[in-house]
């Protein structure tokens, strides 16, 4: 099960940053600007070993982050989270979910995959060490 995030879990939410994220991990200050806003939504597990973060602009949804401590995975977690992202994000209006993703992040393409989103285009050397990017979209009005 997952919940908004509040102020307090910002330090649980950085910790889940760095472990899964190093070097490109958020800051404290980034992190806490996202639980406040009013154009993102930010969600832990209740436990606080997952958490996901989409922005919000119009009728579309961008995926910032999914992330879960590494002695959490393959439980479901990142499933949870994403499916109460695109419930809440639908509920807020948006008509498409959109994310980028590195082509050799194989869990999370699954993931994704599992959930509907579809390889749209792809960014030739988007990411350090010249990895490509997957840019995938899913059609939430049309979710579940
Ligand atoms: C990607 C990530 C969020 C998945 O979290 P998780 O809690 O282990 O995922 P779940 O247990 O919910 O698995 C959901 C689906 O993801 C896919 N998946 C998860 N781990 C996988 C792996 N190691 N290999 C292939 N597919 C995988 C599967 O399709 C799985 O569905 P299934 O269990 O029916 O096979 C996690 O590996 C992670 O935090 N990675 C580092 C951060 C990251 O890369 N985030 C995404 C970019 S922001």
């Amino acid at each position: 099960m997952s919940r908004l995030a509040v102020t307090d879990d910002v330090p649980s939410i950085v910790q889940i940053e760095q472990a899964c994220f190093g070097a490109s991990a958020w800051s404290h200050g980034l992190v806490t600007d996202e639980v406040r806003s009013p154009r993102h939504v930010v969600l832990v597990a209740d436990d606080l070993t997952a958490y996901g973060a989409v922005s919000l602009a119009g009728d579309v949804a961008d995926l910032d982050r999914i992330a879960v401590l590494p002695a959490s995975r393959g439980r479901g977690l990142a499933r949870d989270v994403l499916t109460d992202l695109v419930d809440r994000a639908r509920d807020l209006g948006a008509d498409r979910m959109l994310l980028e993703v590195a082509a050799d992040n194989v869990a999370a393409i699954g993931l994704y995959e599992g959930h509907g989103f579809d390889t749209i285009s792809t960014r030739t050397g988007y990411y350090a060490g010249g990895v490509d990017a997957l840019v995938m979209e899913l059609a939430i009005q049309e979710w579940r």
